[in-house]
């Protein structure tokens, strides 16, 4: 059947890639408001896409911030069912003056497609919508019954998604789902995600004064919000580098699986070429790849306040704040970490300063995965297949939010499945997927929903 796929891909190339070019002009950056309408027109084209060359009955869901894309083949009981999520929200584009061209106006330089979502996820995602044509055009039925769940707030953590999803479950009913929007270690190193890390996240405001003050006037008079807010963050971490928050660390095992970690990655000399930092962060009584995988995490993602423009101020800010958020592993409840950093932060006292943690909507757990399972073992031979090299397993640290509840809804034998690697810097300048990757993405599910029909 493969043969047969990669005539299918050969034919449509060119036409896959001017519609993927299309979708990924888009700025459906989910975090930024100002962005908005770009969210909607995004998705308005999605569903047209999906009608005119999938046939599929589709139905947008609003959701309490930015709606789905929900997609259908008419359903026949006697095919098993197979879910694919993914979604069309972006990451913002900052620093925008680093991208060598424009990051809405997607550019192919050496076999690679340039723009903000080019991979993560419209890349994924889109390679999935042509597999389902090519399987449309070569076997005339599908060989499963296919449902898409394309959601616009992933990258805000699927917080307005996870609302809806328990009214929806009926239609999200499945017997597996594929969550595209994962990847591989390497570029020829064929594996399975098993796990990926939850995550929580944060706004932290520290209040002095009730308007900027002249340090002249008030400097050793009044407690400085920027001071305050370094003391807190920096206290927030033992010399051994655990987290010091109560209770943080309640419910996590010691690693386990640690064979699973893609070593390969985390080694020193990958690791700063990849990078150009050293991976000495985190605790440090673990090896990088566990603290990467398998052990929670308190990072501090943006802090600002005062002024930061050219030149000089001298100034003492009413207030400072701090982007928080919390990678999560097997064990730690979204919630109920979120309320212990909450109380953490409601104990501190700094005389004459107010200390506001805010937590927000969008939130998951962390995801472990059999290999077991069937949708692991067919995976597996895709990849395989696929790259004519063994697939292994690895664990992941990034996280998507919604694939527990998605789990849960379905009822779906689930697994993450991707063809993203480091270098193509997801949620940075530049980010970019090769083609050939693409191409590599879509025999894969093609070659599992084939498998799994038959
Ligand atoms: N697709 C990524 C998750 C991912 C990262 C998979 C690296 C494979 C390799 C996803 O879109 C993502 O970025 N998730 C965010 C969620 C957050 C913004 C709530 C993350 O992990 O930071
Ligand atoms: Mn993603
Ligand atoms: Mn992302």
């Amino acid at each position: 059947m493969s043969e047969k796929l990669s005539q299918s891909f050969e034919k449509n190339d060119n036409l896959w890639k001017k519609e993927f070019f299309k979708f990924l002009k888009y700025q459906s950056i989910s975090t930024d408001p100002r962005h908005n309408k770009d969210i909607l027109a995004c998705i308005d084209w999605l569903q047209k896409h999906i009608e005119d060359h999938l046939n599929l009955e589709t139905v947008i869901w609003e959701t309490p911030d930015h709606p789905t894309l929900y997609a259908s083949s008419s359903i026949d009981p006697n095919k098993p069912t197979v879910l694919i999520y993914g979604h069309y929200d972006v990451q913002p584009i900052d620093p925008i003056s680093d991208w060598i061209s424009p990051p809405f106006d997607p550019e192919e330089r050496d076999g690679n497609i340039y723009a903000r979502g080019a991979v993560d996820d419209k890349g994924q995602i889109f390679y999935a919508i042509c597999a389902i044509q090519a399987l449309k055009e070569i076997h005339g039925e599908l060989p499963c019954n296919i449902k898409f769940c394309i959601e616009g707030g992933e990258e805000i953590g699927s917080g307005g998604f996870s609302h809806i999803l328990p009214s929806k479950k009926e239609m999200l009913k499945a017997d597996f789902a594929l969550i595209v929007d994962g990847g591989i270690p390497g570029e020829n190193q064929p594996a399975l995600t098993l796990g990926i890390r939850g995550i929580t996240t944060f706004e932290l405001t520290v209040k002095g004064s009730s308007h900027d003050l002249h340090s002249g006037t008030h400097g050793g008079v009044v407690y400085n919000p920027l001071h305050a807010i370094s003391e807190i963050l920096s206290n927030l971490r033992n010399p051994d580098g655990s987290i010091k928050i109560p209770g943080f660390y309640d419910g996590v095992k010691e690693p386990e699986n640690i064979d699973l970690v893609s070593w390969e990655f985390f080694e020193e000399a990958n690791y700063k070429s990849m990078t150009g930092a050293k991976a000495t962060g985190g605790e440090t009584k673990y090896p990088p790849g566990v603290r990467g995988t398998l052990r929670p995490t308190f990072e501090v993602n943006g802090i600002w306040g005062g002024y930061i423009q050219d030149g000089f101020k001298t100034v003492i800010p009413s207030e400072a704040k701090a982007k928080l958020s919390c990678r999560l592993v097997s064990g730690q409840d979204p919630q109920q970490l979120s309320d212990k950093v909450k109380d953490y932060f409601s104990s501190l006292v700094i005389p004459g300063i107010t200390i506001n943690l805010v937590c927000h909507e969008g939130k998951g757990p962390a995801l472990m995965t059999s290999p077991e399972s069937k949708i692991a073992q067919v995976a597996k031979k895709a990849y395989t297949k696929t790259f004519g090299k063994e697939c292994s397993y690895i664990l992941m640290g990034g996280s998507i939010p919604i694939t527990r509840a998605i789990e849960e809804v379905s009822e779906a034998d689930t697994l993450i499945l991707g063809t993203a690697i480091e270098s193509d810097l997801i949620h940075a300048p530049n980010e970019h997927f090769s083609w050939d990757r693409f191409r590599k993405g879509f025999l894969i599910i093609s070659e599992i929903i084939e498998q799994l029909g038959s």
